[in-house]
């Protein structure tokens, strides 16, 4: 009979996670055990044996003071060094990440694969892979957490948040939506399935995806006109998006803005907030005419506009041959699907 008090290690960070707080618990746990029998000891070896008993004064020791000053000063700076450095690499993933979009709804987990295969309250990743997920909210705050891989990030509406992981064991393991989100929040759950390379790659082929994000993106961008304004020539009278992605973009406003999937998303629901200089504040918002999912696609289309840069690692990034897709004919970068496939797919 198993009675696991530590959900299983599946992930890369996992073990260090773990380290860690179990450091945390052992500081702990000495404090209390030193401090209750200090009590102990003290309430009987000084207890007042006389009524007419008065205490000595005590007039401080600054040897002391120094001690339990530098002592504790010592162990939270540990704390926070060894805390900061594993927070560090658990928000920053690595640039070969596999990309999974993920978004939350009361009450589901809705996701979608860089080549369109879409899941909801299920999510099939391959082995010994980093994992990439860009998540955003429907409505209310939720929060995307594995147990097994000791990861938790909160989804929320209006903006992207990420988070990442490389599994290290085939299984299937538990997820939870851990931020309290309504009546079902509870049953927020679902099931991460890791799978060897050649099964992940036999899921990828089943799955009767229909095009690629970016694909579907590029449809949605013909579909909803934006392909009228935002010509790939620049002769447009919304800016040319095409090798954007990733720029510092000066404003009307005087300031800047990163060029990153939180500008696209923001720029199609709130056009007018960050207009690009030289232009008008003449595009209409597309709220309520686009979903999460749509949004998630248009970012990857736009982003494809963008050829992945020459700087990342080899197998790196996922520098894929641009899709031989009906292309607009005005089209005159090289588009490569961003963060997608490395090589092996
Ligand atoms: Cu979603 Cu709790």
């Amino acid at each position: 009979m198993q009675f696991p008090l530590m959900p299983v290690q599946a992930s890369t960070i996992s073990g260090e996670v773990d380290h860690l707080l179990y450091f945390l618990l052992a500081v702990a746990v000495f404090f209390i055990v030193v401090i209750f029998a200090a009590i102990f000891y003290f309430a009987i070896r000084y207890r007042r044996r006389s009524d007419a008993e008065l205490p000595e004064p005590v007039h401080g020791s600054v040897p002391l003071e120094i001690l339990w000053s530098v002592i504790p000063f010592g162990l939270t700076m540990v704390m926070f060094t060894w805390g900061a450095s594993l927070y560090f690499r658990m928000n920053r993933p690595p640039d070969n990440a596999v990309q999974i979009y993920a978004v939350g709804k009361q009450w589901m987990w809705k996701l979608q694969h860089m080549e369109g295969q879409r899941e909801i309250n299920e999510l099939h990743v391959p082995v010994g892979r980093p994992i990439k997920l860009t998540m955003t909210s429907e409505d209310v705050i939720h929060s995307f957490y594995v147990p097994a891989f000791r990861v938790k990030q909160d989804v929320l509406p209006g903006r992207y948040s990420t988070i990442w992981f490389q599994p290290t064991k085939p299984g299937k393991y538990h997820l939870f939506c851990a931020e309290y989100c309504g009546t079902k929040h509870s049953g927020m759950t679902g099931w991460i399935y890791v799978m060897e390379p050649q099964e992940y790659q036999a899921w990828l082929g089943g799955g009767a995806a229909a095009g690629s994000l970016a694909d579907n993106g590029q449809k949605l961008f013909q579909d909803l006109a934006c392909a009228n304004c935002h010509k790939l020539d620049g002769t447009g009278r919304g800016p040319n998006l095409a090798g954007q992605f990733g720029r510092t973009i000066q404003l009307s406003s005087g300031g800047t803005v990163a060029f990153n999937e939180d500008y696209i998303r923001e720029s199609v629901l709130q056009p007018a907030a960050k207009v690009v200089s030289g232009y008008q504040a003449i595009m209409p918002t597309f709220q309520g005419l686009v979903t999460e999912e749509g949004l998630v696609q248009l970012v990857e289309y736009i982003k494809s506009l963008t050829p992945a840069s020459g700087s990342t690692p080899p197998g790196g990034s996922g520098v894929t041959p641009p899709p031989d897709k009906q292309a607009p004919n005005q089209r005159q970068t090289q588009p490569s699907v961003g963060t997608s496939t490395p090589g092996n797919r």
